[in-house]
């Protein structure tokens, strides 16, 4: 029996000197805490833009994990997205939104998020966004004639949003719609002159029978009546005239409004989305819930706090560089950035 104790002890004692002497290893970007991390953001980012269409993770350029406890960290994650064809306001879940293709104009968002991850639940404290399109001479390398994003404010798309929406509501058996806001517009030059057009609208409590006696009088349906949906419009201007309209209702849905950026929704433009192409991911978010103070302040100061983690980072890679004895396993690949999900722009 006293044998066998030792013997256990024996064994046990090496593994107990070892487990402390480890150093923790910095987190990858395509770890799998990382991607939990990042999906949490991604989620985060879609439930509180506003405008535009809802983006998708294309890369985690960079993770650093900043230990504050036990079972509390807080995570910064720097994430590549990319604009997916579904607009914010559809009901349609991420996971079936289309990544737009390059060819199609896509846009990028950078992000930088800050988390915390406490007892294993991840919830995010603050987030900061930024988006652009693709440039134009990218795509006409690659595609001469691909019809090109226009201003959201340029003339022909916003004659075309008019005549489209004109055409549905003189069509329509359904209620009249009203523009919410223009998505995406683009026009092509080659081998024909054509205005394609993708815009939000809201259903009224007219009908369109009732929109051609007082049109001034349909309102948008009030909050929890909402009907919000989608249209897509093409014009051909030359070699002949040709509109086609086609406009999606997704039924009312409990809690989702839309929120007017501005006086100027008439021409279904927030104040923001004047003279470029693509509505802006801009806003930070603060996370109001949030236990822990994320005051922009704080969040600025964190993320300066970068060149520090990087240094450790550098130096746990060149510990790597160390020659291993023959038959060692190779080092994994470089921990950061991350793999790339769909396209590099
Ligand atoms: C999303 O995709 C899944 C799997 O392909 C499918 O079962 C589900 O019906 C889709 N949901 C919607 C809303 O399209
Ligand atoms: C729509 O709502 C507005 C404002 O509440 C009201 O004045 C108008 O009569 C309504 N129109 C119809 C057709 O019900
Ligand atoms: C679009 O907005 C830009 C920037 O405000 C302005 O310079 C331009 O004239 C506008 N274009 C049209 C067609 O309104």
């Amino acid at each position: 029996m006293k044998a066998l104790i030792a013997l256990i002890l024996l064994v046990q004692l090496p593994i107990h000197k070892a487990a402390p002497a480890a150093p923790p290893a910095p987190l990858g970007c395509d770890d799998p805490e990382s991607e939990a991390a990042a999906e949490v953001a991604v989620n985060y980012i879609n439930g509180h833009s506003r405008h535009g269409y809802k983006f998708a993770l294309n890369r985690v350029e960079d993770v650093r994990v900043v230990p504050q406890g036990p079972n509390n960290d807080i995570i910064f994650l720097e994430l590549d997205l990319l604009e997916t064809t579904c607009p914010i306001l559809s009901p349609t879940p991420l996971a079936n939104c289309t990544v737009r293709s390059f060819a199609e104009h896509a846009v990028e968002g950078d992000c930088d998020v800050k988390l915390q991850k406490l007892d294993g639940t991840i919830s995010v404290l603050a987030s900061k966004c930024h988006s652009h399109a693709d440039s134009s001479e990218d795509i006409s390398k690659i595609c001469p004639d691909c019809p090109l994003l226009a201003s959201l404010n340029n003339t022909e798309v916003l004659e075309t949003v008019s005549a489209a929406l004109n055409d549905f509501n003189s069509k329509t058996t359904g209620p009249y719609l009203r523009l919410l806001e223009i998505g995406r517009g683009k026009i092509q030059y080659h081998p024909a002159h054509v205005v394609a057009v993708e815009f939000a609208v809201g259903a009224t409590n007219c009908s369109a029978e009732e929109a051609k006696v007082n049109v001034g009088a349909c309102q948008l349906l009030p909050e929890d009546q909402s009907n919000f949906g989608f249209c897509t419009g093409t014009m051909v201007k030359l070699p002949s005239q040709n509109l086609h309209v086609d406009c999606q209702l997704y039924g009312h849905q409990p809690g989702v409004t839309y929120v007017h950026a501005g006086q100027d929704t008439s021409a279904g433009l927030p104040p923001s989305a004047v003279g470029v192409s693509n509505h802006d991911l801009r806003i930070s978010y603060h996370n109001p819930l949030a236990s822990e103070s994320s005051s922009s302040e704080v969040f600025r100061s964190m993320l300066s706090a970068k060149p520090v983690t990087k240094r450790a980072v550098a130096v746990a890679a060149q510990h790597d560089k160390v020659p291993r004895p023959v038959g060692f396993v190779p080092p994994p690949p470089p921990p950061c950035p991350g793999k790339i999900r769909h396209f590099d722009i």
